[in-house]
């Protein structure tokens, strides 16, 4: 196979937004795709059929295939449910997008257990059932693709954001692993951190600002990472605006001390330890396999 033609791909949160610019854009490329979305508001709460409902038929008065599944990722039962939406009507699974999301901002220090836990239950959890009923099919198949929604306020930061950051980056750290256990079954998992003017930035961002960044510039970064062409894997993008970038960590040469070093030896070397100019890319070594 080519592209995506022929591929049976999940869209979570696919109801809106960047989701259902993937979901399209899978779609005209030829894949099979679920469109699933719980049809909430922006912070998760409400819900109904009509936002997935919409995507399918869009997709569907352009000639393309999709049917529309209404599960919250954010439940282990919810994740099983929307893969086996995917198996029952197109007979397997060869891809996911965990996209679905939601916002709880709010300051560290008015943060409750509340709001950290729906964020993570939905970004980070939700992430893992959903690609967890999936690993079976993509390993005894030899073939799959995950993307996951990262977002710059995880890799950087964001004031009123350490709930989101936290499940952000921690997918990051899903598809580091994922990509070293799937290497083997041509199962490639990435990240991308889109920017796009969606109802989740709105608010956030002046008009001019969110005019330049349309979610369909995102889209086909996320449809190349789940073709099968594609060959990328543990990688960080980030997508907005026609601009794409891939994210690294680097490392600094550093310093390796000889015996335990006192504070003050720290110290004494700290400029040394802190200094990038012979930074190399970090990369993950570990080769183990069970
Ligand atoms: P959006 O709010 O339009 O889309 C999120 C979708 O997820 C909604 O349609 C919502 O109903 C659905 N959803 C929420 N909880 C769900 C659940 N438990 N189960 C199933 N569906 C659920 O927002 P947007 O901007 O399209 O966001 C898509 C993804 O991209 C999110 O993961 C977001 O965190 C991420 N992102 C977006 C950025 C942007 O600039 N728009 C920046 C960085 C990350």
């Amino acid at each position: 196979m080519t592209g995506v033609a022929g591929r049976r791909i999940v869209v979570t949160g696919a109801g809106g937004g960047l989701g259902r610019e993937y979901a399209k854009l899978l779609a005209r490329e030829g894949a099979k795709v679920v469109v699933n979305d719980l049809g909430g508001s922006r912070d998760g709460s409400g819900g109904g059929s009509a936002m997935a409902d919409a995507v399918v038929k869009e997709i569907q008065d352009e000639g393309g295939e999709a049917v529309a599944n209404y599960d919250s990722v954010a439940t282990p039962e919810g994740g099983q449910g929307v893969v086996q939406s995917c198996v029952d009507a197109f007979g397997g699974i060869d891809g996911v997008v965990n996209n679905a999301g939601i916002l709880r901002d709010v300051s560290f220090a008015k943060m409750d257990d509340a709001a950290w836990d729906a964020v993570l239950q939905v970004h980070l959890y939700g992430a893992y059932y959903v690609t967890h009923a999936a690993w079976p099919h993509f390993r005894e198949q030899k073939h799959g693709r995950i993307v996951v929604a990262t977002s710059t306020s995880g890799i950087y930061g964001n004031f009123g954001q350490a709930n989101y950051g936290a499940a952000k980056l921690g997918l990051v750290g899903m598809i580091n692993t994922l990509a070293l256990e799937g290497a083997k079954y041509n199962i490639n998992a990435n990240a991308v951190a889109p920017i796009a003017a969606t109802r989740m930035t709105e608010d956030i961002a002046p008009q001019e600002w969110l005019d330049k960044l349309p979610p369909e510039y995102v889209a086909p970064i996320v449809g190349y990472l789940m073709s099968d062409e594609s060959t990328d894997t543990g990688s960080v993008f980030i997508a907005g605006g026609g601009q794409v970038q891939r994210v690294a960590y680097f490392a600094s040469a550093g310093h390796t001390f000889s015996e335990v070093p006192t504070l003050a030896e720290v110290a004494d070397t700290w400029e040394q330890i802190v200094d990038m100019s012979q930074a190399k890319e970090g990369k993950q070594v570990s080769t183990s396999q069970s």
